[in-house]
């Protein structure tokens, strides 16, 4: 009936070796970190009665990353974590904050450095804008196909940003590339086997979201979390921070994807373990999600933890952003955008496509369910926002 796909995922071959990492404890410093940066504010968490009712369901959370730093998505709060451990680093220290990392004497020792990094648009926009704060040069590389206006984003903070000719993967190994040959300090938001230490705490730096949402849930347990995929770190980071918070009584776990770069579902069907990878356009609207090869933190973490795996196509996005954008009843207006809506979209779904009972009583969703949703990007891509919004998914132009 439909081209929604559903895997689950088996632990044969799960490997702990990041569950220590993504602690209670190192997220807390994550999260004072961020509390030191000026502009930080905790995001709102939209408690959508009118919706949970609606589809039959306890409740239904969803917070909204579009309000992060004011920079329309989550993906600054990894980049600058990430920035701030290197400097840390460099200084031989562990942690340091924001106010010392702008102060003049620290500011004159990491003059020189330049940041460098690949980005489909939200992540390169985060270093970009913790470079400009710290006074240094950054470098972004952006897939072919790049939407314009997030380009712009980029420069407008001072990058050097440019749209190569090549897919998210490619354009990364060129990032790569870059900083080896001009002594670049490489920020990426994936990992591979030689590459973990950065992309480590970037992910760490994701979990400050979660630690809000889990402050504001106070006593309300959620018992089912929908969180969207690229290359899969956010995804992992919020597995292991959520698997470290509830412990037992951690909620299940669904990773969901655009079934034109489905590396995680990939993954977890073979369940050989082996990471497996999508080649060619990756030709999705979902920009963020637009990723072939998944990140080994990630993976490690989801394949340990999480529950299931979701492929969907391009409507099932296209759904949830109208969806959060037009709100039932008294439930909050939640602008979201290609890559933030695709887990609102497909709790719709499963909630009222009958050809989906299969998959919902799976994952068991029912009247008892209380369901966690991350929003991670409001409108990055204004144009094509309101296209796929008033003219449906075909409309995309990207
Ligand atoms: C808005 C948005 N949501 C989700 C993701 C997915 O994150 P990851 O690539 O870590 O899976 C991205 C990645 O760029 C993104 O920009």
């Amino acid at each position: 009936m439909n081209d929604i796909k559903l895997t689950e995922i088996k632990a044969i071959a799960a490997n702990k070796r990041w569950d220590d990492f993504f602690s209670v404890e190192n997220a807390g410093k994550a999260r004072e970190f961020h509390e030191g940066i000026p502009e930080y504010e905790k995001t709102p968490l939209a408690c959508l009665s009118d919706l949970a009712d609606y589809l039959g369901v306890k409740g239904l959370y969803v917070k909204d990353e579009s309000y992060r730093f004011g920079l329309n998505a989550f993906k600054g709060l990894g980049g600058s974590y990430a920035v701030s451990k290197h400097i840390a680093g460099l200084l031989g220290k562990d942690e340091i904050s924001f106010e010392e990392i702008i102060s003049p004497e620290v500011k004159e020792t990491i003059k020189d450095l330049t940041f460098v990094t690949a980005t489909d648009g939200n992540h390169g926009r985060g270093v970009a804008w913790t470079a400009n704060k710290l006074g240094v040069k950054s470098v972004v590389y952006m897939p072919k196909g790049s939407a314009l206006e997030r380009h712009e984003n980029i420069r407008a903070l001072g990058a050097d940003a440019s749209i190569t000719e090549y897919n998210y993967d490619d354009t990364v190994r060129i990032a790569q590339k870059q900083a080896e040959e001009n002594g670049w300090v490489f920020i990426q938001d994936t990992a591979w086997e030689e590459y973990e230490e950065i992309p480590a705490n970037i992910m760490l730096g994701y979990t400050t979201l979660a630690l809000e949402a889990f402050e504001e849930l106070g006593d309300v347990r959620p018992t089912h979390v929908f969180l969207q995929a690229g290359v899969g770190a956010m995804s992992g980071a919020m597995t292991g921070i959520i698997t470290s918070y509830y412990g037992d009584d951690s909620p299940v776990i669904t990773i969901v994807e655009p079934d034109r770069a489905d590396c995680i579902y990939k993954t977890a069907e073979a369940a050989d373990g082996k990471l497996h990878i999508v080649e060619g356009d990756l030709d999705t609207m979902m920009a963020g999600l637009a990723c072939g090869e998944p990140c080994t933190i990630g993976w490690d973490l989801i394949g340990a933890h999480a529950d299931f795996v979701m492929s969907v196509p391009e409507a099932v996005a296209a759904r949830g952003m109208r969806i959060l954008g037009n709100p039932m009843g008294s439930d909050t207006r939640v602008i979201s955008g290609e890559s933030g809506a695709v887990t609102t979209g497909i709790v719709y779904d499963l909630m009222t496509d009958e050809t989906l009972t299969e998959f919902k009583n799976k994952i068991g969703l029912d009247e008892n369910s209380v369901i966690l949703l991350v929003s991670t990007e409001g409108d990055t891509d204004k144009e094509n926002y309101r296209h796929i919004v008033w003219d449906g998914a075909n409309s995309a132009k990207r």
